[in-house]
C-alpha cells in the first residue's frame, strides 16, 4: 500500500483518540470552572463512540498507515472499563505505541490493569509539586503527592512514563525548577509545554507564555544541558539531556517554534468527529458513519479524502489575531 500523504506530504501516522470530555479536574487553563460548572453539559453516554466502534475505526486507521495510538480525554482514566479498550487496541496488528495521557489522579489503582490489557506507556500532566499551587491550578481536592505515588506505581509496572507541565506566567513559574530536580533525581523525562491557544475559554494571551528561550535559560542557570536528537521523526517535543546523565528534558514550543510541517496526527473526538488538527473548527462525523452501516471499504475512503485534501497548520500560521477570533474547540473536547 502506497503511503497515505496529505498535502503537504505528510504521512498519517498516529491518532489521537478522545474517550471522554470529562475530567475530575478544573486546571484553569484548560476547564475553568466559571464555563464548566455544573450546569456545563457534557456528551452523554450514547453520544460517545462504543469501544467495538473506536476498535472498528482503530483497525482502519492502522490499515492506512497509522502506528501509535494514544488515548486522550478529559480524564481518560473516567472512562468505565478502559482496559477493556486498551486490550482491543492492543491486538490491533500494525500498532506499534499504545499511550495514553492522564492526570494520574486514578493511576494509583488502575497502572496495573493498564499495564496488563497492553498499554506501553503514560504521559502524566502536573504542573506544580507545591500542594497549595497544585489545589488551586487543578480546582480540585486530589493532592500533588497522589499523582506523584500514581507516577511511581506506574514505573513500578513497567509502563513507560513521561511528564507534562504546562507553563503559564504568573501560574507556576517558579515551580520550574523544583520539578526539574525532583524528576532528574527519578530519572523520568519532564516536557515543558508553552501555553497554547486551544479552544475559546482559557483566555489565551501571548504575554502568558514562557517560551522554549525563557525556559532554556532559566534551566541553564540550575543544569548544565546538552541537545539531543529526537527520538522519532515528527516528535512534538525538543529534548536535552542533563550532561553527565542519561535523564532528558523536553520542550514543547508550539507557539514560539511550531512543528506543523512534521504533524503526522489525525484526532478522533469522544463523540466520533474526526480531527485534521487541534486547532480545528470543523470535524467529519465518523459515529454518523459508522452507525449508518457504512462498509468498511466506505469509511476507509473517507479517511483517505480527508487526509488527501489535508492543508492544516495552524500554530505556523497563528497570529494574535487568529487565536482570539477562530472558534476553536475545546482541549478537553478533543483531548490535546
Ligand atoms: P509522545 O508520544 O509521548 O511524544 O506524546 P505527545 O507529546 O504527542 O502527547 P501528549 O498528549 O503528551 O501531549 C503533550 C503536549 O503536546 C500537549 O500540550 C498537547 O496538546 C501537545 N500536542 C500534541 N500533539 C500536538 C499537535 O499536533 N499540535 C500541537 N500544537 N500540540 C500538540
Ligand atoms: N496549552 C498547552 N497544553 C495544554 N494542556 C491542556 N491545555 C493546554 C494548553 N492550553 C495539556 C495538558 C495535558 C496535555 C494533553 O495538554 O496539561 O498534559
Ligand atoms: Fe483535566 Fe487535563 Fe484539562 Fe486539567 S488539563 S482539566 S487534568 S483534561
Ligand atoms: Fe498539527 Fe495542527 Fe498542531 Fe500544527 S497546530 S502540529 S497541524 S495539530
Amino acid at each position: 500500500m502506497a503511503t497515505l500523504k496529505d498535502r503537504f506530504g505528510r504521512p498519517l501516522q498516529d491518532l489521537r483518540i478522545s474517550v471522554i470530555d470529562r475530567c475530575n479536574f478544573r486546571c484553569t487553563y484548560c476547564m475553568p470552572r466559571e464555563v464548566f460548572g455544573k450546569d456545563h453539559v457534557f456528551m452523554p453516554k450514547d453520544e460517545l463512540l462504543s469501544f467495538e466502534e473506536i476498535e472498528r475505526l482503530a483497525t482502519i486507521f492502522s490499515e492506512l498507515g497509522v502506528k501509535k495510538i494514544r488515548l486522550t480525554g478529559g480524564e481518560p482514566l473516567l472512562r468505565r472499563d478502559l482496559p477493556i479498550l486498551i486490550n482491543k487496541l492492543s491486538r490491533i496488528s500494525g500498532i506499534e505505541d499504545l499511550a495514553l495521557t492522564t492526570n494520574a489522579s486514578l493511576l494509583t489503582k488502575m497502572a496495573d490493569d493498564l499495564k496488563e490489557a497492553g498499554l506501553n506507556r503514560v504521559n502524566v500532566s502536573l504542573d506544580a509539586l507545591d500542594p497549595a499551587l497544585f489545589q488551586s491550578i487543578t480546582d480540585s481536592s486530589a493532592t500533588s503527592r497522589q499523582i506523584l505515588n500514581g507516577i511511581d506505581e506506574a514505573k513500578k509496572v513497567g509502563l513507560g512514563i513521561k511528564v507534562n507541565m504546562v507553563l503559564k506566567k504568573g501560574m507556576n513559574e517558579e515551580e520550574i525548577i523544583p520539578m526539574a530536580k525532583y524528576f532528574k533525581d527519578k530519572g523520568i523525562t519532564l516536557r515543558f509545554i508553552e501555553f497554547m491557544d486551544v479552544g475559546k475559554s482559557n483566555g489565551w494571551d501571548y504575554s502568558q507564555v514562557i517560551s522554549k528561550h525563557e525556559i532554556l535559560e532559566m534551566l541553564g542557570n540550575h543544569f548544565k544541558l546538552e541537545a539531543v536528537e529526537p527520538e522519532y521523526i515528527g516528535e512534538v517535543a525538543k529534548k536535552y539531556r542533563y550532561v553527565g546523565t542519561n535523564t532528558k528534558i523536553g520542550i514543547i514550543s508550539s507557539v514560539s517554534e511550531p512543528f506543523c510541517s512534521s504533524c503526522t496526527r489525525a484526532r478522533i473526538a469522544a463523540d466520533g468527529m474526526m480531527y485534521n488538527c487541534l486547532f480545528a473548527e470543523k470535524g467529519i462525523d465518523f459515529k454518523a458513519k459508522l452507525r449508518s452501516g457504512q462498509t468498511k471499504a466506505e469509511i476507509k475512503s473517507a479517511i483517505t479524502n480527508i487526509w488527501q485534501q489535508r492543508n492544516d497548520r495552524y500554530s505556523t500560521e497563528r497570529t494574535q489575531q487568529t487565536a482570539k477570533q477562530k472558534n476553536k474547540i475545546e482541549m478537553s473536547y478533543i483531548g490535546g
